[in-house]
C-alpha cells in the first residue's frame, strides 16, 4: 500500500487556539480581507463551556461593537460604574464614572468565545476544533508551516505567510519561540471559582480583604453568581465541599445588615496565581498573543482585556504588513505590546499583593490596611486603581 502525505493547504495566516485571542485575531483579519485558518485541540463544546474571565473594560466593549460582535454584549452585559472594597469590617465604594468617567461590563468570556465562534462559523472560515499533535515548524522562513491532525485523524500541513501562536499559557507556540528573558512570580495560594444559581447579592462587585484569606462576589447575570476565594495553593478541590465553600465565604463577607443568598453551586474550578512576563513576543514568523505571551493573576481582571488589545494591535500589523508590503507596525509589535503587558502586570501584582493575606505575617497585614485605608480615602489613590481597572491607564 503506497503511503501518502499530509494534506496540504495555503493560507495566509495560521492561527493556534481557539480561545478569545485565536477567534478574535481571525475575526479582524477576515474583517480587512485577510484569510486565516484556526485549528483547536478541545471541543467546541468545550471551549463555549469553559469557565473563566467575566469583567471587560470600556476599550473592549468598544472594539467589539466596532466590529459587529455588540448585539448579545449590548443586551446582556452588565454596565457597573464602580467596584466595592471590604476590609477590617467596612466596605467602601469606588466610583468609577465619577473617578475617570469611564465604566467596566459584566459579560462572561463563554458568551465572547460563543459569539466569536457564531462569526467565524457564519463567515465560512476554516476553523477546526479537537485536532491532536498541533506544531509549528520553518517559523525563520518565509513559508512557517502549521501541522495538525483532524479529528477524524487525517494529517495535515499548512502553508502560511505568518502564524499566531494563541494558543494559551500551556501551548506549544511559546516553546517553538523560545524566549530571551522570562519574569515569573508564583503566588502562594489559588482562587477557588463557583457558578451559582442565585441572584447576586450586590449591584457591583465586592473585592473582600479577610485575615483568612481574599474572597470575590462577581456576577454573571440578574440569576447567576460568580464568586471566588483565596485558598492555598496545596488545595486540592476535594478539600473544597459545597458546605464549606459557603462557610468561607458567609466567613469573609461578613457585615451587619448584609446578607451574602446561597444557591446550588453549578460549576468549581481551582486557578494557581502567577504573574509571567516573556520576551520577545515574536520569533521569526511567529508572533505570539494573550496568555501565550503573558500570564497575570486575576485580581485585576486584566487577561482577557490584555489578550484583546494584543490581537487588535496585531490584527492591523499584518493587515498593514500582508495587504500593503508594509512590515513596520508588524516589527513594533512586540516592544510595543510589552509596556501595555507591564502596565497590566504591574496593577494585577497590586491589587493581588493589596488583597491577599499571608498566614502569620501580621507586618504585611499591617501595610495592606494601611493600603486600602489610603486607596478608599484619597481621591488620588482612588483614581490610580480606577485608571488602571478600566483601561483608562492602559500604556
Ligand atoms: P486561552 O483562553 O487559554 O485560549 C487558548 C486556546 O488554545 C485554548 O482554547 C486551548 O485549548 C488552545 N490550545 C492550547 N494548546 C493547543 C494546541 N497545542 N493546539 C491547538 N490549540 C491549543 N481576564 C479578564 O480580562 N477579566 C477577568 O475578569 C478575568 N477573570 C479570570 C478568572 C479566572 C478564574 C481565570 C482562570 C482567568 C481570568 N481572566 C480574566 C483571564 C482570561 O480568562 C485569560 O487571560 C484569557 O482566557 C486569555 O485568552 P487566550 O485566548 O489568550 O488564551
Ligand atoms: C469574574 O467575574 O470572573 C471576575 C471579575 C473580576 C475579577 C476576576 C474575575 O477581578
Amino acid at each position: 500500500m503506497a503511503l501518502s502525505g499530509p494534506v496540504s493547504h495555503r493560507t495566509r495566516v495560521g492561527i493556534v487556539g481557539a480561545g478569545p485571542a485565536g477567534l478574535l485575531l481571525s475575526h479582524l483579519l477576515a474583517r480587512a480581507g485577510i484569510e486565516s485558518v484556526v485549528v483547536e485541540n478541545h471541543s467546541r463544546e468545550y471551549c463555549e463551556k469553559r469557565q473563566r474571565a467575566g469583567l471587560l473594560e470600556h476599550g473592549t466593549v468598544e472594539l467589539l461593537r466596532e466590529v459587529g460582535l455588540g448585539a448579545r454584549l449590548e443586551a446582556e452585559g452588565i454596565e457597573h460604574g464602580g467596584i466595592y472594597l471590604q476590609f477590617a469590617g467596612e466596605r467602601h465604594h469606588l466610583d468609577f464614572r465619577e473617578l475617570t468617567d469611564s465604566t467596566v461590563t459584566i459579560y462572561a468570556q463563554t458568551e465572547i468565545v460563543k459569539d466569536l465562534i457564531a462569526a467565524r462559523l457564519a463567515g465560512g472560515q476554516h476553523l477546526e476544533f479537537s485536532v491532536t499533535d498541533t506544531a509549528v515548524t520553518d517559523i525563520d522562513t518565509d513559508r512557517p508551516l502549521l501541522h495538525y491532525t483532524d479529528s477524524g485523524g487525517v494529517r495535515h500541513e499548512v502553508t502560511c505567510d505568518v502564524i499566531a501562536g494563541c494558543d494559551g499559557f500551556h501551548g506549544i507556540c511559546s516553546v517553538a519561540a523560545p524566549a530571551e528573558q522570562v519574569w515569573e512570580r508564583v503566588y502562594p495560594f489559588s482562587w477557588l471559582g463557583v457558578l451559582a444559581d442565585v441572584a447576586p447579592s450586590t449591584d457591583e462587585l465586592i473585592y473582600a480583604h479577610h485575615v483568612d484569606g481574599f474572597a470575590l462576589h462577581s456576577i454573571r447575570s440578574p440569576e447567576v453568581s460568580r464568586l471566588y476565594l483565596q485558598v492555598p495553593a496545596t488545595d486540592e478541590i476535594s478539600q473544597w465541599p459545597d458546605d464549606r465553600v459557603w462557610a468561607a465565604l458567609q466567613h469573609r463577607f461578613a457585615l451587619p445588615g448584609w446578607t451574602l443568598q446561597e444557591g446550588p453551586i453549578r460549576e468549581k474550578s481551582l486557578t494557581p496565581l502567577r504573574s509571567y512576563v516573556r520576551s520577545p513576543m515574536r520569533r521569526g514568523r511567529l508572533f505570539l498573543a494573550g496568555d501565550a505571551a503573558h500570564i497575570v493573576p486575576p485580581t485585576g481582571a486584566k487577561g482577557l482585556n490584555l489578550a484583546v488589545r494584543d490581537v487588535a494591535r496585531l490584527a492591523t500589523a499584518l493587515t498593514e504588513w500582508l495587504g500593503q508590503g508594509d512590515p513596520r507596525l508588524a516589527d513594533a509589535y512586540a516592544d510595543d505590546s510589552l509596556r501595555r503587558v507591564w502596565r497590566a502586570t504591574h496593577f494585577s501584582w497590586w491589587m493581588t499583593s493589596m488583597l491577599h493575606t499571608v498566614p502569620g505575617d501580621d507586618f504585611n497585614l499591617a501595610l495592606q490596611l494601611s493600603q486600602l485605608r489610603q486607596t478608599t480615602t484619597s481621591r488620588a489613590a482612588a483614581t490610580t486603581l480606577a485608571e488602571n481597572y478600566t483601561g483608562v491607564a492602559a500604556a
